[in-house]
């Protein structure tokens, strides 16, 4: 089985190019004549990437299959130009054991279209008491490689620190919701100005920053791996620029929301834009990206985080934190980080697929686009505009808090090993 991408540039970058790709594998680039049973994607000059890695992404499946499924999530996702996710553990139940990981990984393999890697909880049933066996789930058919408690902090520093050491001799990483829950107690929106005009229970940056200070110091002491999920706040990206140069093994991700949406949002009262971590400010925003330009944050992870709409179509206070990311992901970094000149595409390469290929510890994902390398391959539009509508996007929940946004860039096609998983706007 063969295809060749015609005329693409890789990276953005050069002339462009024809890329052929036989067996899952990337085997001619430059002028290639086409094998003639082979399938022709007409790239135009638009720019070849690695494929994406999401680091973070709540698929819903096993519990919630009304909002989305790892069918319907995995069909989201290559549409979004991914061909890896990590799908968070606070499933129903919860993936705390070696039973739920490998029905998850199995279920991706069986959907076919994105590697799913399952992320297993740090503690059991997400409670913070005891340690869940991460050793298990780092040994099952799944091989997890990323541990999170995500939704909720691990808050007890001697578990946090004890997870830590474990994780050494597993070589995974545990991932942090950085949210000291004592400092977020009834928590609506970001503590400032716009939430204490509206009423709202602050959320200070403070619950944050605190966090992941004291896991970047317990990282360092253990020598252990510490991933910051969804930073949020230019405090954390100080205190990470902080650790970073100490040696710490620490890497970070921000959220598309996070670089693109500020809590002037909160002025519409609609739940859409009701998120854990919360939209911060105009400042923290223009700090996160240049902060992700700029290494400090690795890397861009969703938190596509489906609710139904009874959960989301509420009062602020009963709604669901959580938005959809998997489809607008790359559109968001377009708009954000390439338009205003802060990354080039190479870049964006870096942050949504190499660090977090690097990160996941993923062999054969975030790989050069050269010779003998698996095609594990996105081709974007830069030019080309799109407007979201919820309804039409793949996930079964719509809760998008881009309704009617106009967007740039255009995910055209996607390759996992070689096959062909979306294809203008279209699964297959
Ligand atoms: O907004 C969020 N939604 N933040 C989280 O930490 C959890 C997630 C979810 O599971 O809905
Ligand atoms: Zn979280
Ligand atoms: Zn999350």
């Amino acid at each position: 089985m063969s295809t060749v991408i015609k005329g693409a540039r890789p990276y953005g970058e050069g002339d462009p190019v024809d890329v052929l790709v036989e067996d899952g594998v990337i085997t001619a680039i430059g002028t290639v004549q086409a094998p003639e049973d082979a399938e022709v994607i007409e790239a135009n000059g638009q720019v070849l990437l690695p494929g994406f890695v999401d680091l973070h992404t709540h698929l819903r499946e096993p519990g919630r299959e009304d909002t989305e499924t790892i069918d319907t999530g995995s069909a989201a996702a290559a549409l979004g130009g991914y061909t890896a996710v990590f799908a968070m553990a606070n499933t129903d139940p919860v993936a705390d054991n070696a039973v739920i990981v490998d029905h998850v990984w199995r279920r991706g393999q069986e959907v076919g279209l994105v590697d799913v890697h399952p992320v297993g909880a740090v503690t059991v049933g997400l409670k913070g008491e005891k340690l869940a066996e991460l050793g298990t789930m780092a040994n099952s058919q799944a091989r997890v490689k990323v541990f999170s408690d995500d939704g909720l902090c691990v808050a007890d520093p001697l578990l946090m620190r004890r997870a830590l050491e474990y994780s050494t001799a597993l070589d995974v990483v545990i991932a942090q919701h950085a949210e000291e829950p004592r400092l977020t107690v009834g928590a609506q929106a970001h503590e400032g100005e716009r939430a204490a005009r509206l009423g709202y229970t602050g959320w200070p940056a403070a619950a944050e920053e605190s966090i992941v200070a004291r896991d970047c110091l317990l990282a360092l002491h253990a020598n252990a791996r510490l991933h910051v999920c969804h930073v949020s706040t230019s405090g954390t990206a100080d205190v990470l620029r902080w650790a970073k140069d100490r040696g710490t093994k620490v890497s970070a991700e921000v959220t598309p929301h996070h670089l693109l949406l500020t809590d002037e949002r909160l002025a519409t009262y609609d739940p859409v834009n009701k998120v854990n971590p919360p939209l911060r400010t105009e400042s923290d925003a223009e700090k996160l990206r240049a902060a992700l330009a700029d290494g400090t944050i690795d890397c861009v992870a969703t938190d596509h985080a489906p609710h139904a709409v009874q959960d989301k179509d509420t009062e602020w206070s009963a709604a669901r934190p959580g938005m959809l990311g998997l489809q607008t992901a790359l559109s968001i970094v377009a708009e954000t980080m390439v338009r205003t000149g802060l990354l080039d595409w190479r870049g964006v390469a870096r942050v949504l697929s190499e660090r977090p290929a690097e990160i996941g510890n993923l062999a054969d994902q975030g790989r050069p686009i050269e010779v003998g390398e698996p095609a594990n391959l996105t081709l974007v539009d830069p030019d080309a505009e799109w407007t979201v509508r919820g309804a039409e996007l793949a996930s079964i929940a719509a809760n998008t808090p881009y309704e009617g946004m106009r967007l740039p860039g255009v995910v055209t096609a996607t390759l996992l090993r070689g096959r062909i998983t979306a294809r203008d706007g279209k699964i297959g």
